[in-house]
């Protein structure tokens, strides 16, 4: 039977939350037995009085009168560091308000909803201690609305389907959505509001996707597990935040960093995660020179891994990811993941002449495991495939759950359910107990939990270069810094150069393969092409991707607009060395570049990567001017990006 834990109240009540700087309020008010809150910005309504609940699987009865027991206001200030990532420093600084609510009858459940309201966001998050009868529940439904004018614009992907998070994304008008989305859903109201709702913490739960409801408010639809039900939780059970980053810019909105602060800290010392740059036995796979499976054309063999570990050295390159070094890639390896063995090598493959051979040279081995979703074959072995690196010296793993679904205790479950969530979760503190540090691709989303385990460097988690060769628009990258890049930095296994491949054609210029660097942050960072191409044709153009770092101190986005274009201007964490990125739709523009972030009484010197005028994604891609300049702060400069195109550079500080 369903039951409600549900929040009541004979009386009307409301209060106000303000952010510090009073710009955001939070109204949250009991009536009609229910709760609700309401959100403004600059007396701007975002959102409109919105349902907030949890409905419970049990046996219990309906309950009817929960009461408001007391709240509690606090108000925090404090400046987080992150151990890497876009920007060093972040700034938590909000009003929390807690809700504790007890039903008035038998049996007298109870539950708390508390509030943080920021100057760019509001929090809110459920919790459910143990209560006076049980201990455990089956959650239902969670009834948290998000009631947004219809009549706004979203950037959404779709939930659900078979490739996951790996659509492009598409323009709608928030009316008209009939189907459930992923967050981060990125949203501008007709009043010129950006939003994008998202979830924070996400442990031990469905994730939450969006849909119209039966009243048409925009409200969680929480990934359901394979018995129909959205979690099962032993108490005291926290939900994960709900996230609403808000901001008067497409550009502003890139800088809300809010989903970190909503997770804890670490534990554990994690001083020994290093952000890596690497390349990898990989594209070769893709424009078919070789194959993951053992055979005349297999990749992974111990002299193309040398092979690779040498030209990461000439490349300045730190790591060499090798896929298909194990045992499992035969026929159709999407369809038999049940084979894969993450202990037993290729026989042409030595794992440990190759790491042994790795150290010698000062690289880093990135491992790979591609579970293909059999969550099953994969736990049973993960102990001891991660042991297996470890005692080789390899200390960074790209995972993979290619797959529809996964299939976990023997049933077939959704990637972004409870299940799911756990799993990754497990491979993660595993992963740091052994300090391994991990690239998930086909992930579960980022919701922050990055903060609390380092180690969890990259995700994939959206469409990424793979597509390439007719699936990806130039605007599609365009969207990802206002929407997916929002959840964290994403492995996009940037730098592909060979881009008149006949195989995998890429619409992009070459430039912008060099600003993606940039521009689409990542921890564990790949240049993803082969390295001859590097090598032979593009050793001016490779000395960007060289430099370029895996670790900022600032990120300052410096223009944009969703899916039209984007330009970010990071600082090097380890010097005082600027790199800008930017790239553009199918549209060519010229950017007005104005260097005030640079320090008043230094000289500095570009070099500037762009596109050449006659540079065109689809028939000129190679056509690029590199060039140096001296750059003091405030001077300014005009830079142009062809159709699909982009620009890089890295600004030096002169001594
Ligand atoms: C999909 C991943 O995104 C890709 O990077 C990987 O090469 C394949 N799965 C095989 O594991």
């Amino acid at each position: 039977m369903l039951q409600w834990v549900n929040i009541l109240h004979r009386k009307r009540i409301e209060k106000l939350i303000n952010s510090p700087d009073k710009s955001m309020c939070c109204k949250v008010s009991l009536k009609n037995n229910r709760i609700f809150y309401s959100v403004t910005k600059n007396n701007k309504i975002i959102l409109d009085e919105s349902g907030l609940g949890i409905l419970i699987c049990g046996e219990q009865p309906i309950a009817n009168k929960i009461a408001l027991v007391r709240y509690q206001e606090s108000r925090h200030r404090e400046t987080i560091t992150m151990p890497w990532g876009e920007v060093e420093t972040i700034n938590n600084d909000y009003n929390e308000v807690a809700f504790f609510l007890s039903e008035e009858q038998s049996p007298h459940r109870i539950m708390t909803i508390r509030f943080r309201v920021f100057n760019n966001a509001v929090a809110f998050c459920y919790e459910i201690p143990p209560q006076p009868k049980f201990s455990q529940i089956s959650i239902a439904e969670e009834l948290t609305e998000f009631n947004i004018d219809l009549n706004s614009v979203a950037w959404k992907i779709p939930a659900y389907q078979p490739d996951r998070y790996e659509y492009n994304y598409e323009k709608t008008n928030l009316g008209s959505l009939n189907e459930s989305v992923h967050t981060p859903l990125t949203i501008k109201t007709p009043n010129g509001i950006y939003l994008s709702i998202h979830e924070a913490a996400l442990y031990n739960y469905g994730s939450a996707t969006l849909k119209l409801n039966g009243d048409r408010h925009l409200s969680t639809d929480i990934t359901p597990l394979s018995d129909g039900t959205k979690a099962h939780v032993i108490l005291p059970f926290q939900t994960p935040w709900r996230l609403i980053m808000v901001a008067e810019s497409a550009i502003e909105l890139t800088t809300n960093h809010t989903m970190y602060t909503l997770n804890d800290p670490p534990e554990s010392d994690f001083s020994w995660v290093k952000t890596l740059k690497f390349i990898g036995i990989w594209w070769a796979m893709y424009v078919g020179e070789w194959t993951w499976a053992k055979g005349e054309r297999h990749g992974a063999t111990t002299e193309h891994a040398k092979e690779y570990i040498d030209a990461a050295v000439r490349l300045g390159i730190s790591g060499v990811l090798i896929e298909g070094w194990n045992e499992g890639w035969e026929g159709d390896w999407l369809q038999n993941g049940i084979n894969n063995q993450f202990t037993v090598s290729t026989p042409d493959f030595n794992l440990e002449e190759v790491s042994r051979y790795a150290r010698q040279r000062g690289i880093e081995i990135v491992g790979h495991h591609e579970t293909v979703g059999f969550i099953d074959n994969y736990e049973k072995q993960l102990e001891s495939a991660y042991n297996y690196y470890a005692i080789n010296g390899i200390k960074y793993i790209k995972t993979g759950y290619a797959g529809s679904m996964m299939l976990i205790n023997g049933r077939r479950e959704y990637h972004h359910s409870q299940l799911g969530v756990i799993h990754y979760q497990k491979t993660v503190e595993l992963a740091a107990k052994k300090h391994i540090c991990l690239d998930i691709h086909e992930p579960i989303k980022g919701t922050g939990i990055e903060r609390t385990w380092p180690n969890l460097l990259s995700r994939e988690g959206a469409r990424g270069q793979e597509y390439e060769g007719g699936a990806i628009s130039p605007s599609h990258a365009c969207i990802l810094p206002y929407t997916r890049l929002l959840s964290g930095g994403m492995d996009y296994t940037s730098g592909i150069f060979d881009l008149e491949n006949n195989v995998k054609r890429i619409a992009t210029t070459l430039a912008r393969q060099l600003a993606y660097f940039v521009v689409i942050y990542s921890g564990m960072q790949m240049a993803a092409d082969r390295p001859f191409i590097y090598e032979e044709r593009f050793k001016q153009e490779f000395e960007f991707i060289k430099n370029v770092p895996t670790n900022f101190s600032t990120s300052l986005p410096l223009a944009g607009e969703i899916g039209e274009y984007y330009v970010v201007a990071r600082k090097d964490r380890e010097s005082e060395d600027w790199f800008v990125g930017g790239i553009t739709d199918e549209n060519g523009r010229t950017i007005h570049l104005v260097f005030d972030f640079l320090d008043m009484n230094s000289s500095y010197e570009a070099s500037i990567y762009a596109d050449a005028r006659e540079a065109h994604f689809r028939d000129n891609p190679f056509a690029t001017e590199i060039k140096t300049q001296r750059l003091k702060h405030n001077n300014s400069l005009d830079i142009y990006l062809a159709p699909g195109g982009g620009f890089a550079m890295q600004i030096r500080k002169l001594n």
